[in-house]
């Protein structure tokens, strides 16, 4: 999408996010967010959101989250001050195609239902890969196309809506496999019935 289209429709979502789609998504972000926690060190969440994932990163760790759309941002920043959350260090609004951060700033970048939100999905990649530190991670939950079956039929019916939904349905796993300073350290399917996909790419040393 591009970013107008971004910020008009993640407007409209950010008062109902959490009740609708933030519910139907927790799997994908409970995983990401153990298997960042198991790693410790300095994360940075691209397209953090309404800030869902927040609360459940331990304190130990240091976790910056950006976003493009200043409503969602909003209810991020209103989360982080209610709960008191002393591990989130930064809630910055950025375009995930131009981060503003030094290279290999991050033990590991935590993305989560963009990849397929984003305009230019594998600049953003490549934007990931300059701030990780070599042995980093990226750790991705996403709805990514299906061949066959239910999640086949219903992507391609909903993909004409992708500007009133806010992300492409029909949206191809290789479009974030293409870095090859990446390597797959697992991936595997999400409840409900594998719709979501859970990977975890780690930058090579050296
Ligand atoms: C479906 S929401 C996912 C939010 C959160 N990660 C979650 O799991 O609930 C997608 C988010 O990506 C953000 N986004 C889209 N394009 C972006 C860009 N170019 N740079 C930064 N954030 C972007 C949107 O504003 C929105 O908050």
């Amino acid at each position: 999408m591009e970013l107008d289209a971004v910020r008009n429709s993640y407007a409209r979502w950010a008062p109902v996010y959490d009740a609708t789609f933030g519910k139907i998504t927790h799997a994908g972000r409970r995983a990401a967010v153990a298997h960042t926690n198991a790693r410790g060190g300095d994360v940075l969440e691209v397209g953090v959101g309404t800030g869902l994932s927040l609360e459940t990163y331990g304190p130990h760790l240091r976790v910056t989250g950006v976003d493009y759309s200043p409503a969602m941002l909003r209810k991020a920043r209103e989360r982080v001050a209610r709960l008191d959350l002393a591990h989130v260090t930064a809630l910055r609004r950025m375009d995930a195609r131009t981060l503003g951060f030094p290279d290999e700033s991050f033990d590991t970048v935590a993305a989560m239902h963009v990849l397929s939100v984003v305009p230019e999905p594998d600049r953003v990649m490549a934007e990931i890969v300059r701030v990780l530190r070599p042995g980093g991670q990226v750790v991705i939950t996403n709805h990514f196309k299906h061949e066959r079956g239910l999640w086949a039929g219903l992507a391609r019916a909903a993909a004409p809506l992708e500007r009133v939904l806010g992300w492409h349905s029909d949206f191809e796993i290789g479009a974030v496999l293409g870095e090859n300073r990446l390597e797959v350290v697992d991936r595997r399917g999400l409840p409900p019935m594998g719709m979501m996909t859970f990977l975890v790419l780690e930058k090579r040393a050296g």
